[in-house]
Formats: structure tokens, C-alpha cells, sequence
């Protein structure tokens, strides 16, 4: 990545790509531009948050287009461009929609931002992001799916009400795909440094990996139309942030295995190193033999719809 000014490309600005761009400009992390197929909506968006800039104290300049060739030299790309979740659906059900979107993205990112990090959010996630990998031909440390930081930042807030603190005190790590198969995981949980298997009992714990592993869901219910958007574009701001200023964050993301955990060819969430390489590392922790089988269990799952749904 050049060591000049930064840009960051957002695809899609609608409610999660908005609200990442709107972050990411909070922080002041450069040049942000947003693309979406209505030029109008990117652009009257981006004209909106700038306005933002004198009452929230950041400059820095945001665009709208729908032209790919305004991307060119971004450092990082977000993708959110795709259908969300609608009440009943589960995030499989947007494969085929959603894959046709990634492959035209994909092209636009491969053509005028050959040497972008992509950061993908669009759902299926996990799926999303492997074929996202394969249409531009990046290599897999550059191309990085968001799930597991919202999905353990959900892990938190349900642990911070039950015990009464700060969602600050919690650190929560879930694992796996992002959907019914996710890996939560309370052994690698803690509240102020101490793993909640010593402060809280075991079906309260069951009962908040299972609200963790429906939380996408059940906020779908309640909105009636689209999913979550605050968390989730947040998520993704904190990824591209990490990258950008090659922060090194270790965060649960959707990286690309070969070998780890005794897995390959698969994208799966992980704990990864994140900087300006985009995946510098992949982290494996040493799980119970309950653990990694679900953590496989996870793969399984999507291995099997790459294969049966999107001919890998
Ligand atoms: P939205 O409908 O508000 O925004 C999607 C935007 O994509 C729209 O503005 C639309 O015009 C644009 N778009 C569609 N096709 C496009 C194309 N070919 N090129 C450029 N832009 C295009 O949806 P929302 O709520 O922002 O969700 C976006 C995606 O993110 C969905 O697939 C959703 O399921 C997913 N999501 C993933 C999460 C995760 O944790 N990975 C969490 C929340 C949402
Ligand atoms: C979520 O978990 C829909 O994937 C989205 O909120």
C-alpha cells in the first residue's frame, strides 16, 4: 500500500455501506468514496456526510458516482452492495442474487483497484467473500470478510446486561460462519480478564451463545424489512481502520484456510492480524475437541454450498 494519501472505496450505499463510510469518516481516515448502481443515492450521501464535517469535526473528502474508474487507487474496499435479509429468510437464501452482484463488483474492483485490500460484508458472508476472491483473482490475504467482530460484539452485549457492566469490560470471540453454524466460544470469553465460565453458570451461558448465533435474525424480525445496519457497517469501518493506519488488530474475521485448523480451501471466521498486508496472520488457538468439531462443522456447511450451489 503507498505510503500517500489514503482512499477507501465503499460499494453500495445503502445501510450498512453508509453507515461504514459515515464511521470511517468520524475517524478521519482519508479519502472515501461511495459507489452504488443510483448514482443520485451515493452521491446525495456523500454530500450529505460532508456536510457532517463541520458539526462532527472531520474534513476530507467524500464522494458519490457509480463510475468504477472513481475507485481507482483506493487502498481498501468495502463491499456491501447486495440484497439484505427479509423477515423468514435465512442468509443462504440471498446466494444467487447476491453472487451475481459480487461477480459484476468484483470486476470493477479487479479493473480499477488491482491492488486494493477488499473487505466484504455482503451475505451470504462467508460465501460472499470466497467468491469474491475467486472473480477478482487477489490473493487471499487481500481479500477478508466482516462477521466475527459484530457476531462477538453481539457475544458482549449480552454478557455486559446479564452481568451489569460496561459492553467495555467484555471480550468475546465467536468462530465459524457467519449464520446458523456460528462458534461462539466461552472459554475465550472474559469479563474484565475473568472467562465467564467462572461467573456465570452454564445455561445462562448456552442461552447467550444462543441469542449470539440468532442475533442477525432476530433484529431482522423486529425491523420488518432489511437487517441490522448500526453494528454491522461499524464492524466493517473498524476493519477497514485497522488496515488503513496498519493498526494490527487481532480480530475474528472471515480469512481464507489452507491447513489451519484442518481446513482448506474455505473461508471461515478466524482470529487474524489485520494491517496494511490485509491478512498478515492467521491465529489458531487451541480449541477442545468439541470446539474445532463445530468450528469443522462450520466449514462443512459451506464447503458444501460453494460446491452444490455456486459450482466450486
Ligand atoms: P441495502 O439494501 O440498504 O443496501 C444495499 C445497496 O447495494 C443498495 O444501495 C443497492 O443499490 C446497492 N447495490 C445493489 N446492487 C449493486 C451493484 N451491482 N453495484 C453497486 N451497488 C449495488 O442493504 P444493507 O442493509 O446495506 O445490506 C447490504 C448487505 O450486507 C446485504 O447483503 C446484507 O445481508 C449484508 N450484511 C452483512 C452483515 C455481515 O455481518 N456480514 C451484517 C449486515 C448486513
Ligand atoms: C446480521 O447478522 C444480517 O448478517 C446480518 O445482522
Amino acid at each position: 500500500m503507498g505510503r500517500g494519501a489514503r482512499k477507501v472505496a465503499v460499494i453500495g450505499a445503502g445501510n450498512v455501506g453508509a453507515t461504514c463510510a459515515f464511521m470511517l469518516a468520524e475517524r478521519k481516515v482519508g479519502e472515501i468514496v461511495l459507489l452504488d448502481i443510483y448514482e443520485g443515492f451515493a452521491k446525495g450521501k456523500a454530500l450529505d456526510m460532508s456536510q457532517g464535517g463541520q458539526i462532527l469535526n472531520y474534513d476530507g473528502k467524500i464522494t458519490g458516482t457509480m463510475d468504477y474508474a472513481d475507485i481507482a487507487g483506493a487502498d481498501v474496499v468495502v463491499v456491501t452492495s447486495g440484497f439484505p435479509r427479509q423477515p423468514g429468510m435465512s442468509r443462504e437464501d440471498l446466494i444467487g442474487k447476491n453472487a451475481d452482484i459480487i461477480s459484476q463488483v468484483g470486476a470493477g474492483i479487479r479493473d480499477h483497484a488491482p491492488n486494493a485490500i477488499i473487505v466484504m460484508v455482503t451475505n451470504p458472508l462467508d460465501l460472499m467473500t470466497y467468491h469474491m476472491r475467486a472473480v477478482t483473482g487477489f490473493p487471499a490475504e487481500r481479500v477478508v470478510g466482516q462477521a466475527g467482530i459484530l457476531d462477538s460484539a453481539r457475544m458482549t452485549h449480552f454478557i455486559a446486561q446479564e452481568v451489569g457492566c460496561s459492553n467495555e469490560d467484555v471480550q468475546a470471540m465467536v468462530l465459524g460462519g457467519h449464520g446458523d453454524t456460528m462458534v461462539p466460544l466461552p472459554r475465550y470469553t472474559t469479563v474484565g480478564g475473568i472467562p465467564i465460565t467462572q461467573i456465570m453458570d452454564a445455561d445462562t451461558i448456552d442461552a447467550i451463545c444462543e441469542r449470539t448465533a440468532s442475533g442477525g435474525g432476530e433484529i431482522v424480525k423486529l425491523l420488518e424489512r432489511g437487517s441490522a445496519f448500526y453494528a454491522p457497517g461499524a464492524a466493517a469501518a473498524i476493519m477497514a481502520e485497522s488496515i488503513l493506519n496498519d493498526r494490527k488488530r487481532m480480530l475474528p474475521c472471515s480469512a481464507y484456510l489452507s491447513g489451519q485448523y484442518g481446513l482448506e480451501d474455505v473461508y471461515i471466521g478466524v482470529p487474524v492480524i489485520l494491517g496494511r498486508n490485509g491478512v498478515e496472520s492467521i491465529v489458531e488457538l487451541e480449541l477442545e475437541d468439541s470446539e474445532l468439531s463445530s468450528l469443522q462443522k462450520s466449514a462443512a456447511f459451506y464447503k458444501t454450498q460453494l460446491s452444490d450451489i455456486l459450482d466450486y
